[in-house]
């Protein structure tokens, strides 16, 4: 087993049905991730297993309490060692690739997810990070849980295709160019000829074009970004332009 996720929420089925689908379960049945679920209300000791209380100083809704996630880090460090704590959070620090490949550089991380108004404060003693998957607020962390095992799985070496990884990364700068598969005709429509082509310089000069195309229109921001251009991508300009004045013309 190459990584350990371990995730602690009050909605354990959430996440064991989030497992047995996908990419996700593959890895799992391959033995090259391991994702553990745990009920916070396992780390309770009182009869009603209750896991938030009221704040104190009064205020809206209602806080988790500290004393279960300490209990469970106890438990989690006496069964497995010292993991990489991190705590879903609309405060935390926006996810996206560059985190998720960080993330997948560790052997061991337990994610927190957080429910109600927060978390108390002192729980943060243990948490080495908090995330947020975007700018809006969920109900509850077990989403942004799934989405940050999800992305960071897939940086884990066997869990998908190895190639595309790396193709994504050397394209980061661009959006995915359009995809066809048979049949060569669907309704009329048919897949644009360059591709049945055979000439594999030429399909890759028109998949940038349109990676370009798409980016420049959809995510200009992204294009700002990019760096450097390489031969394909000058090819692809140089067909851009030609595309372009022959549809004026
Ligand atoms: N919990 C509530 N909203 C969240 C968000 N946007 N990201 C991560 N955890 C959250």
């Amino acid at each position: 087993m190459d990584m350990r996720f371990s995730v602690v929420t009050i909605f354990p089925d959430m996440i064991e049905a989030f497992k047995k689908f996908g990419v996700v379960a593959q890895a799992i049945a391959e033995g090259i991730i391991e994702v553990n679920v745990y009920n916070l209300r396992d780390f309770t000791t009182d009869k009603h297993r209750v896991v938030d209380d009221y704040p104190f100083g009064g205020g809206p809704g209602m806080v988790m309490k500290a004393e279960p996630f300490f209990r469970f880090y106890d438990f989690y460090l006496k069964e497995f060692g010292k993991p990489y704590v991190v705590l879903t959070s609309p405060q935390g620090r926006i996810f996206d690739n560059e985190k998720a490949m960080e993330l997948s550089q560790k052997k061991d991380v337990v994610i927190f997810c957080g429910r109600y108004e927060g978390i108390d404060e002192r729980v943060m003693d243990i948490v080495d990070e908090e995330i947020s998957i975007g700018d809006y607020v969920l109900t509850g962390g077990e989403l942004a849980a799934m989405v940050i095992v999800d992305a960071t799985s897939r940086f884990v070496p066997g869990v998908v295709d190895e190639e595309s990884v790396k193709r994504e990364s050397f394209m980061k700068d661009l959006l995915d160019h359009p995809v066809y598969t048979r049949p060569r005709n669907v309704r009329g429509k048919s897949v644009p000829e360059v591709l049945l082509s055979g000439d594999h310089e030429r399909i890759e000069v028109w998949r940038r074009k349109e990676s370009m195309k798409k980016t420049i229109l959809k995510r200009p921001d992204l294009f700002l970004k990019k760096e450097s251009f390489d031969r394909i991508d000058k090819l692809s300009i140089i067909e851009l332009f030609r595309e372009l004045i022959k549809s004026a013309q």
